[in-house]
């Protein structure tokens, strides 16, 4: 071990630990991205490419993560320069900590805005405001809500003004005890959804959406978007799992503490679907619906179901404490590299980063409200994107996490010596040479593949394949 101290505090315990990280990796990537993303992209075949994804490449790049903040015990970006230093490297590789604090901030100032959706969904469904709604009720409630960028700008507020509070609090205070409440409550709440939605829907047709691949159905973006959406949902190349891991205590094992973690976040993604989908395809809705999806589709559903309001104002709670989780993860490295560095208190910190991620949200409210300076026409490597809020997610999830993984993988695989990966890690001989492959080889070759096949170098093997519209 090393000998250097966290000047923030240590996790109480493993068990409070994975709930943390188990709180930061899920959140609405699971519960609101996920279902809406598989819908875009044929259900499961990017199903199946994303499962993969968390196997072979998000489970080796977190144990790195988790390992390069434990043994740095600072926010990323300095973590990962100590770790350099120590290994006699160039101090440039810090640059796989300091951009995890930039994707993370771009990710919380939309998802802040998201996170305010569902928190003011929790009370329009409460007050029964969808009892019999139809598709076209639900839809117009939906654009109306999104139309109106002061309603917007207030809930993130709220979001943001929560997130703070906790974060400001402290580790132990803050973090640990909300999310030691939080995460258990939203397991139980989310399977008694999806049993709900099982029996009372079109469980087989669900069932085939998610589960049978037709890799028809998959373009080559498509599997950039699974690539980038095991990175965002396991909260990875985005300072979360780096500064979690600087407050694990020394005597824990990373690699099976590692493997709960996915597991946990991969059955809730999968639950979620098994929650959403026999709804919509019960009632006829779209699953290609887009960010609307499980705000214009789930109302209806509640609304013509017994008890609907109840169900449904459970399922909105349960998104908004899956969504704070999230948020105070991704807060937490820039709030430690600003106590750290800058000599600020917790408290100014995070009412600092509220602030700004607050105006840097207003960019994703007026793209929802269609106002003209927040829409523009872009063609990013066959994506085509109409707003900011678009071109933020696009360039976080399927540029930054999977580039930033790639360097992490390189600095963990190559430049963190081997003694030292070995220590932290603490995991039996075959699963450290499993993780030392994946890392060294498979993780990188297979990101920088995933990257190739967009510019469509690999478009010919794909098409012989039989996988659809290459490079689009
Ligand atoms: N993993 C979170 C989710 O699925 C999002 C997140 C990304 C959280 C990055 C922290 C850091 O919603």
């Amino acid at each position: 071990m090393s000998s250097r101290q966290s000047m923030h505090g240590l996790w109480s315990s493993r068990l409070a630990f994975i709930l943390a990280a188990t709180g930061a990796a899920v959140g609405l990537g699971n519960i609101w991205k996920f279902p809406y993303i598989m819908g875009q992209n044929g259900g499961g075949a990017f199903v199946l490419v994303y499962l993969l994804c968390i196997l072979l490449i998000g489970i080796p790049v977190m144990m790195s993560e988790v390992m390069i903040g434990r043994r740095g015990r600072q926010s990323p970006g300095l973590s990962v320069k100590t770790l350099a230093i120590e290994a006699g490297a160039s101090t440039r590789w810090q640059i796989a900590g300091w951009s995890g604090l930039v994707a993370s901030y771009f990710i919380l100032s939309f998802y802040a805005v998201i996170a305010g959706w569902a928190l003011s969904y929790t009370f329009k469904t409460a007050s029964g405001l969808f009892t019999g709604a139809t598709a076209a009720e639900t839809g117009s409630a939906f654009s109306q809500f999104t139309a109106d960028p002061v309603v917007l700008m207030s809930w993130s507020a709220v979001v943001l003004a929560v997130t703070v509070f906790v974060v400001g609090k402290g580790v132990h205070k803050g973090l640990e005890r909300a999310v030691n409440y939080l995460m258990p409550t939203l397991f139980v709440l989310l399977i008694v959804m999806a049993i709900y939605a099982g029996v009372n829907g079109a469980f087989l047709q669900a069932l085939d959406f998610i589960f049978t691949p037709d890799f028809s159905k998959l373009s080559v973006n498509g599997i950039l978007l699974a690539l980038g959406h095991a990175f965002f949902s396991l909260s990875l190349a985005s300072g979360a799992m780096m500064i979690y891991g600087a407050y694990l205590p020394d005597n824990i094992s990373i690699g099976k503490t590692t493997l709960w973690i996915a597991l946990a976040d991969t059955s809730v993604a999968l639950l979620a679907g098994m929650a959403i989908y026999p709804l919509v395809f019960e009632y006829g809705l779209q699953p290609t619906e887009g960010p609307g999806l499980i705000f214009v589709t789930l109302p209806i559903a509640f609304g013509g179901m017994p008890f609907g309001s109840f169900f449904g104002t459970v399922f909105f709670v349960m998104l908004v404490f899956a969504a704070f989780t999230s948020t105070i993860a991704m807060i937490e490295s820039t709030v430690a590299w600003l106590v750290e560095s800058k000599g600020y208190s917790r408290w100014k910190a995070s009412i600092g980063s509220g602030i700004s991620l607050w105006l840097i949200g207003l960019l994703t409210v007026f793209s929802f409200s269609g106002a003209p300076w927040a829409s523009f026409e872009l063609d990013i490597m066959g994506k085509k994107i109409s707003n900011y809020f678009e071109a933020v997610d696009y360039l976080t999830s399927a540029i930054m996490l999977p580039l930033g993984g790639l360097v992490i993988a390189l600095f963990a695989g190559w430049v963190v010596k081997q003694q030292v990966s070995k220590q932290e890690l603490q995991t039996t001989a075959l699963s450290y040479w499993l993780w030392r492959f994946a890392i060294r080889w498979f993780t990188p070759i297979a990101i920088v593949v995933v990257f190739f096949n967009l510019i469509g170098v690999l478009d010919p093997v794909l098409a012989f394949l039989g996988f659809s519209g290459a490079s689009k």
